[in-house]
């Protein structure tokens, strides 16, 4: 509970009514995608300038109150779950675009903007914002930037951190910082910038942001292949990859395949069933393009790596294809899944795979796992549903043991327990298994370099 005192030092700053204190603004603004924890915050707050977020950070360093910075509130590891009665500061006001220059293709906006709002903007200026996944409808642009969110077209545009060309934050000690203003050079020592994406609002809040856009992409086309077993997957990633630009080449099991088209109604991509389908996309600027598409999915067919295909003739069929993948993980959502987002390099997935798929079928043979995720990125997304029979609370502890003999897995593949997520409260326990005791310690001396008071989302990333 705030004080008197604090709730009218609050409303000075943002005003009576972005200062949200009933338990339904609390419980909604006060957690993620996740459903582990519960939402407890004290207070909402909602800025409206750099300005006020400034002096909600100095008012929280004067009377040692913790703050959870909140975007879209899309993530999927707890990085903005309030449970432990902090402020939630979210950024939804600011969601302006504040400069566009041409000249640069750079455009300079709130961090509350919605993702899919700047890519109609991008649209809008005849140019493109790339990075695209499924939840773009309600992230923020300032989520994205402190998860450097990556999705679905990495392998071609790289992560969010690709497109950030300056921020301005306010850090934890209360002091605005404006990183990086734009250039394209700038060798001038630390670029603090590259330090707040992915930081998780664990050093400051992202208040705005200058992002790069680029030129629209020509048409593209979809092609679904069917594939008997996941070596032949990279067999086929191989293959396409010499000869052709891939935007996307995204996987799926069988299991996830069944689950989205019972769920969603889609139709399945083609009547062989097969353990495992690729997604490939890619720009057809001209004919030959997909010509040699057509010849490289002959060849993979005749080597016995696919089973089956399709290849999509019009948008309305491509966007009808990408479904099958998209629509995965809010369909996952009804079994209560349990998300782990690792990362190998792409010539170790398959001994990676196999050696995961052993350990659960010896160790948790009652656990139903879905795999899916983004194989040019060596991205594997294992969802473990939730056996009917086991409590939440069981069901949670025991995945805890799964990732923790994961993060071992990992260790020894020099692999990563959060290829895009982020690690929040679901897997800081196992960041041990990614980072060594050297990095974790310089990680903790730049929290307090930036955070010196520890206010800011207290908890995440590490204790
Ligand atoms: C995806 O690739 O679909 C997203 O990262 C979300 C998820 O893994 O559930
Ligand atoms: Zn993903």
């Amino acid at each position: 509970m705030l004080s008197e005192q604090i709730i009218a030092r609050l409303t000075d700053i943002v005003g009576p009514k972005r200062l949200l204190l009933e338990s339904e603004d609390l419980q909604r603004f006060g957690i993620d995608r996740t459903t582990i924890w519960q939402a407890n915050p004290c207070a909402v707050v909602l800025p409206g300038s750099v300005e006020e977020v400034q002096q909600i950070v100095l008012l929280a360093n004067e009377r040692n109150l913790a703050i959870v910075p909140s975007g879209g509130r899309t993530g999927l590891s707890g990085g903005a779950v309030a449970k432990d009665g902090e402020i939630v500061v979210a950024m939804d006001r600011m969601n302006q675009v504040l400069d566009f220059n041409p000249m640069d293709r750079c455009v300079t906006l709130g961090a509350g903007m919605i993702t899919a709002q700047l890519q109609d903007f991008a649209t809008q200026q005849g140019l493109f914002y790339p990075v695209d996944f499924a939840s773009t409808g309600s992230s923020q642009i300032g989520g994205n930037i402190a998860t450097n969110a990556g999705g679905i077209n990495v392998i071609r545009y790289g992560m969010t951190r690709e497109w950030v060309m300056g921020l301005k934050v306010v850090n934890g000690a209360g002091e605005i910082l404006d990183l990086n203003r734009g250039l394209v050079k700038n060798n001038t020592g630390y670029d603090f910038r590259h330090l707040f994406i992915g930081s998780e609002g664990t050093l400051g809040l992202i208040c705005e942001a200058t992002i790069q856009l680029t030129r629209p992409p020509a048409e593209s086309k979809v092609l679904v292949l069917g594939i008997g077993n996941f070596p032949a997957i990279l067999d086929v990633l191989r293959t396409f990859s010499a000869q052709i630009d891939l935007s996307a080449f995204e996987f799926f099991s069988q299991a996830a395949l069944d689950k989205v088209t019972e769920h969603r109604g889609h139709p399945k991509p083609f009547a062989t069933q097969t353990p495992f389908y690729a997604l490939l996309e890619f720009e057809t600027a001209t004919e030959s393009v997909a010509d040699s598409a057509m010849t490289l999915f002959e060849a993979c067919m005749e080597q016995g790596w696919v089973l089956d295909g399709v290849l999509s003739q019009s948008l309305s069929q491509a966007q009808a294809l990408w479904k099958l993948r998209e629509d995965i993980s809010e369909t996952l959502w009804h079994w209560q899944p349990y998300k782990n987002d690792i990362s190998v390099r792409v010539s170790r997935m398959a001994d990676f795979l196999r050696e995961v798929n052993e350990l659960a079928a010896s160790r948790y043979p009652d656990f139903e796992l879905v795999w899916y995720g983004h194989i040019g990125d060596g991205n594997l997304h294992l969802n473990i549903l939730r056996p009917q029979n086991l409590s939440n609370d069981d069901f949670v502890a025991k995945c805890g043991n799964v990732s923790a003999e994961i993060g071992q897995l990992l260790a020894r593949y020099e692999g990563s327990i959060s290829a895009e997520h982020g690690v929040g409260l679901l897997k800081k326990d196992y960041l041990r298994y990614s980072r060594s005791p050297q990095e974790m310690d310089l990680m903790r001396s730049v929290k307090k370099a930036f955070d010196p008071n520890a206010i800011l989302n207290p908890g995440k990333l590490f204790d």
